[in-house]
Formats: C-alpha cells, structure tokens, sequence
C-alpha cells in the first residue's frame, strides 16, 4: 500500500530542517481491532521523514515532499534500510543489566539469588552512573528511543538514569522502586513513610523535566507492605492527571500468584490487591499478566490499563505464556507493549522479542505476524503510555524519534531478502533471523545519537 503525504506544515524561518530518507514505515490505528488491517499503517517504499527544532514536519512521499520543501539539503539517505518509529519498550530494568544471563531457576528463587544482590549495589552513584551508560548504549544501538524502567530503591539509581537520558535527549520513564519488606535489608526501604517522600523528591525534580516522566514504582504486592501500597495509591491519585505513572508486575508466574494470595486473603485475585490499593488506573502499566483471569482482564479494560508483554524473560524464568489474543479480545481489548524485562529478558532489542513473542503464541497454534507485531512495538506502545500523541508514529507534529533498520544486517539475510514479497515479509525475516547487528542508525528528538557505522557510533544531544 502507498499512502499519500501527511498535511504539509510551513516551516520556520529560524532552524535548520533535516531529512530522513528510505523506505518508511509507521502505524495509524490498532491492527488487532480493525477488519482491514491494510488500513492501519502507512508505506512509503522511497519516503522522506523531515524534521525541525526535533519534531517531525512532514512525512510521505519523497518526490512530493521534496518538491514542497526547497530548503532542505541536509538529508541522510539510507539505503536497503526500514525508518520507522523508534522502538519503546514498555518494561525492563536497568538495574539488571550487571546479571543478564545468570543461569536460570523460576522467578522467585531467581530474585533472591541474582536480582537482589545485584539491585543492592546501586547506592553507589558511580556504579548506577556506569550501568546507566552501557543501558542507553543498548537499547539506543538496538532502535529502543524510550523504555519505561525499573530502577532501584535508591534515588541514586533514579539520578543516574535521568540523567544519562537527558544527555540524549531521550524521552525516558523511571523512578524508585517501592521495596519495603520480603527482601534483603540492603535493598528494602527503611519504612512506607520515608520510601514515598523520596519518590515525592524524585518526582518534582525529574517529572516533566525536558523529556523526562516520573513513574511510582511498587515492585510487586509481595515486597510492599500495605501501608507503602495505600501511600503509593495515594501519591499515584494525587499525580496521575499530571502524567505520573504507576508501573509493577502482575500475574507472572504461579508461584508469585500463590504468595500473593497467602499475603491478601481477602483480595478476588492478583489485579484486585493493586485495585484496592488505588493502583489500577489509566497510568498503570503492568508487566507480564501471563497467567489472568477473565474478570482480571475486564478490569484492566475497564481502566484503560497498560500490559507488558515480556516473551523472552517468560521463557527464560519459565513463569507462563502470555495470550495476545486474551488481551486483545475485541469485546474488551487492552492497550499492550512489547517488554524486554532486562535481565529476566535475554536481550535488549525488541525485534528480538517479537521473534519470542511469534514462538510463544505458536504453543498455542496463535500466529502473530509483523504487521501486528511491529505495532506492539511502536504506535502500541506509545499507547500503552498514554503517549501516542507524542511518540510511536512518523506523523506531522511528532517527537523525531526513529530506528533505521538494517535489511542486509548479514550476507546471509540479504540474500534472504529477495524471496520476501512485501514490507511485512521483509520485517518478519528480520525479527526471526537478526541479531544484535540489524539497526543501522537511531534519531533521537532528530539527532542521530547513534550511527553504527561513524568512528564515533554514539553520540550526545548536544553533540559530546
Ligand atoms: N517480579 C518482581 N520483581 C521482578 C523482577 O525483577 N523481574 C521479574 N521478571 N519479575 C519480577
Ligand atoms: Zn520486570
């Protein structure tokens, strides 16, 4: 399909434009929900995305758009490559890349061998400063432009993520995690009272700070008590029309749903103790829900939740098998993302886990293929947020967030490449038979921050 070129703004005097050309590729509607998914996504096989001040003017055609834009001279062209909107993963955790990797046992064990050691750590500034630098170099050299992360207890792991963002530039969610029992005293906050005051702190000096969004973070109803979930619901009623999130896991392994249901006994299920915590709104995003009843899911509609669909750590915790078609039941569809959940998750690139999220749904004989898939990457994400006004498509009057993707990552897959027949053959390939390696270049707010190819592949904002 062809569409035509997105409305044309005039642009201003003052700055400079740029462009961005090739084949482009960006989402307008929800193709799980619609009967012609044709009508979802816009294609331009010689497109152009042009950008200003870090927003997106025009989008379309590059032969019309080029024509209505005489001023435009500074254009990189990319070649056997896919622009589309940056990737945003939906739940991961920074904090856990240091124990990526660890050699598996089900999710409960596995916190307390690796997690909460590692989390421990992250007090120490430099150390948080360290890790936040290697985690923006993954997920920018993988495509990802915003992940809504899990730091830790501490502010200085809160800091230290913020910060290396806005070095970027790039529109990141986090906050301090919520932790105050059912886990080591190194890592468990001194008490409710104390813990919300210093994500109150946090959240009036990072929350709409450039780009950056604040979220409240209980970890999991396990590890707070329920006096720290009433002040999280509080704070959360109290900030959520300004944009605050509340993000936690939910519903991920039958073990956890266990423990969960020996701590609130009076609870209907897992979705029911954030609910009666005033947790459950249209801010929340909740990770994993693999194992949900129905009246869970009616919930988690009714509220206009978010859901993080986590594949590869699913598989590597061996907790259950997310149902995208339970989730996306049409009589009460809920919005949901694509997760990486690092270092449950196996890696840090989404195409990546759309590959594991195809496998997952085949246990089950459920295809999910790249047309919808790419979507939860993307425009199905941003909806999950709350943010698709903003970010998740390649349209006039959004943020210049991009991932250029490489069609001929490898020889191999180049070769492949000739026997696909469409965009959405071409995006399948690459999300089951790519590594690492498949992004060739991510824009942030319009700026290449990272070239795989140039001496320097990353790069500040401001240009350091
Ligand atoms: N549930 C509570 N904490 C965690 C975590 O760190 N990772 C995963 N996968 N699940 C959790
Ligand atoms: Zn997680």
């Amino acid at each position: 399909m062809t569409a035509s070129p997105t409305s044309i703004p005039r642009p201003h005097c003052e700055s400079p434009l740029k462009g961005v050309r090739g084949q482009i590729l960006t989402f307008k509607a929800d193709p799980f929900l619609v009967n012609s998914p044709e009508d979802t996504y816009d294609y331009w096989e010689d497109g152009i995305v042009v950008i200003q001040d870090g927003m997106i003017l025009a989008v379309g055609d590059h032969k019309t758009i080029s024509e209505k834009y005489p001023g435009l001279h500074d254009v990189d062209t990319y070649t056997d490559c896919i622009i589309m909107p940056g990737f945003i993963d939906t739940h991961t955790h920074y904090v856990q890349s240091p124990m990526i990797g660890s050699c598996g046992d089900t999710l409960l064990e596995w916190l307390n061998r690796y997690t909460f050691p590692t989390e421990s750590r992250f007090s120490d500034k430099a150390f948080a400063d360290e890790v936040a630098r290697i985690f923006f170099r993954q997920i920018l050299s993988q495509g990802t432009t915003t992940a809504n992360v899990f730091a830790t207890t501490f502010a200085e792991s809160v800091d230290a993520l913020f910060e290396e963002s806005e070095r970027y530039n790039a529109r990141t969610i986090t906050g301090k995690v919520l932790q105050d029992r059912n886990l080591p005293e190194a890592l468990r906050d001194r008490d409710a009272e104390s813990s919300i005051m210093i994500s109150e702190d946090l959240m009036r000096k990072w929350h709409r700070r450039g780009r950056q969004l604040y979220a409240i973070i209980p970890r999991f109803a396990p590890t707070s008590t329920n006096e720290q979930l009433r002040l999280a619901g509080k704070l959360y009623r109290d900030n959520m029309s300004d944009g605050v999130y509340l993000h936690t896991h939910l519903d991920e392994a039958e073990s956890e749903i266990q423990w969960v249901k020996e701590l609130f006994p009076d609870a209907r299920n897992y979705t029911d103790v954030y609910r009666s915590f005033g947790l459950v709104d249209r801010m929340s995003v909740f990770a994993h829900c693999c194992i949900v009843s129905r009246e869970e899911w009616q919930t988690l509609h009714d509220n206009d939740c978010g859901v993080a669909h986590c594949p590869s750590s699913n598989l590597f915790l061996g907790d259950g098998e997310f149902r995208f078609w339970e989730a996306k039941d049409p009589a009460r569809p809920c919005h949901v993302g694509i997760g990486t959940d690092v270092g449950g998750g196996t890696n840090f690139s989404i195409p990546r886990q759309l590959n594991e999220a195809y496998k997952v749904a085949m246990l089950r004989s459920r295809s999910l293929d790249a047309m919808r898939s790419f979507y939860l990457a993307t425009r199905g994400a941003a909806e999950v947020l709350h943010l698709e006004e903003r970010i998740g498509s390649l349209r006039a009057g959004h943020e210049a967030d991009l991932a250029v993707l490489d069609l001929k990552p490898t020889e191999f897959i180049g070769w492949r490449m000739q026997f696909a027949g469409n965009i959405f053959e071409r995006l399948f390939i690459l999300q089951t038979l790519a590594t690492d390696n498949m992004n060739r270049a991510t824009y942030v707010a319009g700026k290449k921050v990272y070239d795989r190819d140039r001496e320097i592949p990353f790069m500040y904002a401001a240009g350091i």
